[in-house]
């Protein structure tokens, strides 16, 4: 027998002075059957995850491998044929619709493939939104709002309506709007599919910010295999399951502490 994997970067990385990390979201023998058509569709079947505070996790998958279905079932948009979606130490199958709303305005920002701007409101009002829902007061939302819409690049467009921006500055909104209560957790279904490459850029290093800054979890659904491997893990959605792809060990990214000092990425 040997005991070289002491020696290992794997075995440094599991070393007893690490704090034990904090869950933020749990799904426990997860499947999910649609039976609204003419035939059953099995599409997750026993799946499991864990995401903790601060982690940043890619999903990958096939087209119609089931990604969309596992986000709504994360954010407590549908429910789970069976199994079990924890946020935050509360089951969300114990909790009532209003609950479940409040814990979503209060731990989750979503993302959706499609933007789900309100057409009727500016972008500024539509990123304050849910600061109001949670009862934050108009001139400090507003304050918040405008900070979060500078942020992703639309100091410049915060009184345009969706109808009057491009897809991807409606994309930009949809992020702000996520991103501006803070949450603990942003789930995100491939939210820069659409932006230009310097856009997806930018709201990348958005979100590695607010992991930074804030220890927000991310857990995004992508097709951009770049981006995918700067995150924690990167995890594929297969037959019902979620797989290990890659772990890349102590990385940050992408590209922000390194440009000033050239440092080498190094682990908290
Ligand atoms: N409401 C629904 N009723 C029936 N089948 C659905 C429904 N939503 C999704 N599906 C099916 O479930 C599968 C997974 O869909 P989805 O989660 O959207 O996949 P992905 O996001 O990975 O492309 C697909 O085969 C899709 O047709
Ligand atoms: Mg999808």
């Amino acid at each position: 027998m040997s005991d070289s994997h002491l020696d290992s970067p794997t075995a440094q990385i599991v070393s007893p002075f690490m704090q034990e990390p904090e869950l933020m979201l749990e799904c426990i023998n997860l499947s999910k059957v649609y039976s609204e058509g003419p035939a059953e569709v099995q599409v997750l079947e026993g799946l499991d995850l864990r995401v903790y505070a601060g982690e940043r996790v890619a999903i990958v998958g096939a087209s119609g491998s089931g990604k969309t279905t596992l986000l709504n079932l994360l954010g407590g948009l549908d429910l789970p044929s069976e199994g079990t979606v924890m946020i935050a130490g509360m089951n969300l199958a114990s909790l009532n619709e209003t609950q479940r709303g409040q814990m979503r305005n209060r731990n989750l920002g979503f993302v959706y493939q499609f933007h789900h701007l309100l057409g009727e409101f500016t972008a500024l009002e539509n990123v304050c939104m849910p600061l109001l829902i949670a009862g934050t007061d108009v001139p400090s939302a507003t304050r918040r709002g405008a900070a979060m819409l500078d942020r992703v690049g639309l100091g410049h467009r915060m009184q345009h309506k969706p109808s009057e921006l491009s897809g991807g500055e409606r994309q930009r909104v949809a992020i702000a709007r996520a991103l501006v209560t803070e949450p603990r957790c942003v789930l995100l279904d491939e939210p820069t599919g659409n932006l230009d490459r310097h856009t997806a850029h930018e709201i990348h290093v958005l979100m590695a910010e607010l992991n930074e800054q804030l220890d927000t979890s991310f857990i995004v659904v992508t097709h951009d295999e770049e981006f995918a491997s700067t995150l924690d893990r990167v995890l594929q959605l297969r037959n019902g399951k979620l797989e290990l792809v890659e772990a890349p060990a102590q990385k940050r990214g992408p590209d922000t502490a390194s440009a000033e000092q050239g440092e080498p990425p190094h682990g908290d």
